[in-house]
């Protein structure tokens, strides 16, 4: 429900109309990514913590509407980079250490 990205800013260059508004020329825009998480037209309750609800969704989709790297243009160079060392310290955690719990229930 979440992106660890709070959202994306832009500066408008022009007057432009959205849905009888004008956001004015020279204003900065912030698209709050996350809010497209919780678009009922592509996901079925989405407001239900759902880890899966990416699984089955056309991966088109799936770019319009996880966007943790940005979009378009200015999407960031660096997201392959960032996967393979997240994938590389997950791999290495979870493989090379013992865990024991240490809550301590009554
Ligand atoms: C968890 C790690 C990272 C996250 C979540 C992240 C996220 C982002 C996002 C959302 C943007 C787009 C900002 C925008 O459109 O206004 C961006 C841009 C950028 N990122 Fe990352 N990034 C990460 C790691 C990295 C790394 C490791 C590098 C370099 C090695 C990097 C280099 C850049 C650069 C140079 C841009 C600017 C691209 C441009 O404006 O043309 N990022 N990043």
């Amino acid at each position: 429900m979440s992106n660890g990205l709070p959202g994306l800013l832009r500066k408008s260059l022009k007057d432009i109309p959205v849905k009888g508004f004008i956001i004015p020329a020279g204003w900065t825009v912030m698209l709050v990514t996350a809010t497209s998480h919780l678009n009922s037209d592509i996901f079925n309750d989405p407001f239900e913590f759902n880890p899966w609800r990416w699984k089955d969704i056309n991966a088109d989709v799936v770019s319009y509407n996880f966007m943790p790297f940005g979009r378009g243009v200015r999407q960031c160079p660096g997201a392959d980079y960032t996967k393979a060392v997240m994938a590389t310290f997950l791999h290495v955690l979870l493989t090379k250490y013992r865990y024991k719990c240490c809550f301590k229930f009554f």
